[in-house]
């Protein structure tokens, strides 16, 4: 199943909660947030049915996101029923807070992966990032998941010019002794990011500047297909990754798509509309019915919006502050990061 520039359907992004207990400042700055109606959310039973809906259509990457997924309650039995489905990969994405309670349980249930967001190693300035004094939640938390017997962790870190730009090496550093790979990841101009500003990006060039002169030589080393993290390795052998998603765009190999925790079906970070799957399932469509709106969707899909940001002039913020007051689908934390 191929869309309109032969790209496959292949990474399911599901977001089980639009909720989270940070604020970080590019994603969820304002202190108040219109969250989605507990009864239109997704049931764990739904949510199961979907992605084998999805697997049949050549899906076999999950990752769990939110918000914040760990707030969802009972996660773990939601990992049970996806473990069983035939999946290359099943992985988190969380922000680490919760995550030394429910580790061993997310084992246990079958999950393959974890990415654990951590963009400072300090403690005054997480504070002031994510607004929330939860530092050594998040530390605890990086610490539990080897021990836990997760393997492939990340750490995902976004590069803020001003903020985090001298703690590229230490992060790097700090990788090694989890052990995770570390990915810096470019500021982006998505719903949410509402001081977003060009000159807030540390760009991917300037990383490797930056990394080179420290480390020496650094080889990049070959993309595994529709990554959105370019991956390099350092002379020690040492590996760590970039997702240039704002000054090297990678639409031309984008295999997925997003799941809200409503049911709405994005079908690019920045679709300005989702396709309900929620409303024709709870009507009872059937397997076949659902396949058909879905396949019917990727074969006319055309999104690019990443390369599309990057051809405007005068680059703002994507979505102004009172558009997203109006719709919180248009938020980067209700589309599932
Ligand atoms: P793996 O490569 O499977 O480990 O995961 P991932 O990189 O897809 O997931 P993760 O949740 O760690 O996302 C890393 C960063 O890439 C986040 O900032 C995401 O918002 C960003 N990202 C993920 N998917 C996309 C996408 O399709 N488009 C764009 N532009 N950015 C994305
Ligand atoms: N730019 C780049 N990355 C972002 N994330 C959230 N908002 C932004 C943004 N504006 C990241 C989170 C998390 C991942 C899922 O998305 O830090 O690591
Ligand atoms: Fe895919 Fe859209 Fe991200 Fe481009 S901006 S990589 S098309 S999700």
């Amino acid at each position: 199943m191929l869309d309109t520039y032969r790209r496959p359907l292949r990474n399911l992004r599901i977001s089980v909660t639009d909720r989270c207990n940070l604020r970080c400042r590019y994603c969820m700055p304002e202190a108040e947030y219109t969250w989605l109606p507990r009864r239109d959310l997704l049931t764990f039973e739904e949510i199961s049915t979907l992605v084998d809906v999805f697997v049949d259509l050549g899906v076999d990457k999950v990752r769990l996101t939110g918000g914040e997924p760990l707030l969802r309650r009972d996660l773990p039995s939601l990992v049970t029923m996806l473990a069983a489905k035939p999946l290359r990969d099943l992985a988190l994405t969380t922000n680490g807070v919760l995550l030394a309670g429910h580790v061993e349980a997310l084992k246990k249930a079958g999950l393959g992966r974890i990415t654990v967001s951590l963009d400072t190693l300090r403690a005054d300035r997480s504070k002031s990032l994510s607004q929330r004094a939860t530092h050594p939640s998040v530390l605890k938390g990086i610490a539990s998941v080897a021990p836990a017997g997760f393997t492939g962790t990340k750490i995902d870190t976004v590069a803020l010019n001003g903020v985090n730009d001298d703690e590229l090496v230490d992060l790097i550093e700090f990788g090694r002794t989890v052990p995770a790979e570390v990915r810096f990841i470019e500021y982006m101009d998505v719903g949410g990011a509402t001081t977003w500003a060009p000159e807030r990006v540390l760009s991917r060039a300037e990383m490797l500047t930056r990394l080179t002169a420290h480390y020496g030589p650094i080889t990049p080393l070959r993309n595994e297909d529709g990554a959105p993290a370019d991956r390099f390795e350092l002379p020690d052998g040492t590996t760590f990754g970039i997702v240039s998603s704002t000054t090297q765009p990678f639409c031309a190999t984008c295999d997925r798509s997003r799941l809200t925790a409503d049911g709405l079906w994005y079908l690019c970070l920045y679709a300005m509309d989702g396709i309900n799957l929620r409303d024709p399932l709870r009507e009872g469509a059937t397997h076949a019915e659902m396949a058909k709106l879905i396949t019917d969707a990727w074969w006319a899909r055309s999104d690019r919006g990443a390369v599309d940001r990057l051809a405007e002039r005068d680059r703002l913020p994507f979505i102004p502050l009172t558009a997203l007051k109006r719709d919180p689908h248009l938020e980067m934390h209700t589309r599932g990061g």
